[in-house]
């Protein structure tokens, strides 16, 4: 029988290790983040919704010093501290013919058959789906211990032909930082709207 959770809340100091008090980081502590680790954070993000369970999303999570050094070149000046002092930088892209997997992803049903013919229609699935699994990996690694530093300032074309080379077909969405985070690093945090500002219950 799978658990049932409807009637518990995360402690406050779990909200808080995961939203309230969880921070951009641009800078890291010297401190390493094993392959388990990222198998981890994979074992978690992986359970959050993706539409038709698709799981566009292809991670490469650069970890060497030869790796790394290909992508400093392709990131933004102000983010190439960033990207060199972080254990580890999960490229988090995403794959346009993930139609390709579903009759294993989705299998009660032919949903490949929605997305053959229709190549804008994955990009726009492909990139809705990985935005939110990366927004998971975010999550999962928070819950985990872990620092994240998401990046959009980077070079697309060229992080792609460098980690994605060899299949057109796989684009990347963002790039995010995972390690320990250096509080020293970081601004005050920036404000945050108050529930009014920017919703309505209709
Ligand atoms: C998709 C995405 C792209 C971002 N791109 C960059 C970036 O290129 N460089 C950078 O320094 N910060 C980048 N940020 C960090 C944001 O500025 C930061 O998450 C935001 O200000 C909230 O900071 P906080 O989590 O510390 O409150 C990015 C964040 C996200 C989610």
């Amino acid at each position: 029988m799978p658990k049932q959770f409807h009637d518990q809340v995360l402690s406050a100091d779990s909200l808080d290790q995961i939203f309230r008090e969880a921070r951009s980081y641009n800078g890291w502590l010297d401190k390493e983040v094993t392959d388990d680790q990222l198998h981890a954070i994979y074992e978690l993000m992986k359970m959050g919704p993706t539409s038709a369970n698709m799981q566009p999303a292809r991670i490469v999570w650069v970890k060497s010093d030869e790796a790394k050094a290909r992508l400093v070149d392709r990131v933004s000046d102000g983010n190439k501290d960033k990207v060199k002092a972080a254990p580890v930088v999960a490229l988090v892209g995403y794959d346009i013919d993930f139609h390709e997997e579903l009759p294993w992803l989705f299998p009660h049903t032919d949903a490949k058959s929605w997305f053959d013919g229709d190549e804008q229609g994955r990009k726009e699935g492909a990139f809705r789906n990985s935005s939110l699994q990366g927004a998971y990996l975010i999550i999962a690694a928070r819950a985990l211990g872990l620092d994240t530093g998401p990046m959009s300032g980077f070079d697309a074309d060229a992080v792609e032909k460098e980690f994605f080379g060899d299949n057109p077909k796989h684009k990347v969405n963002f790039i995010c930082a995972i390690g320990y985070g250096d509080k020293a690093s970081i601004f005050d945090r920036s404000p945050r709207p108050e529930f009014d500002k920017f919703n309505r219950i209709a």
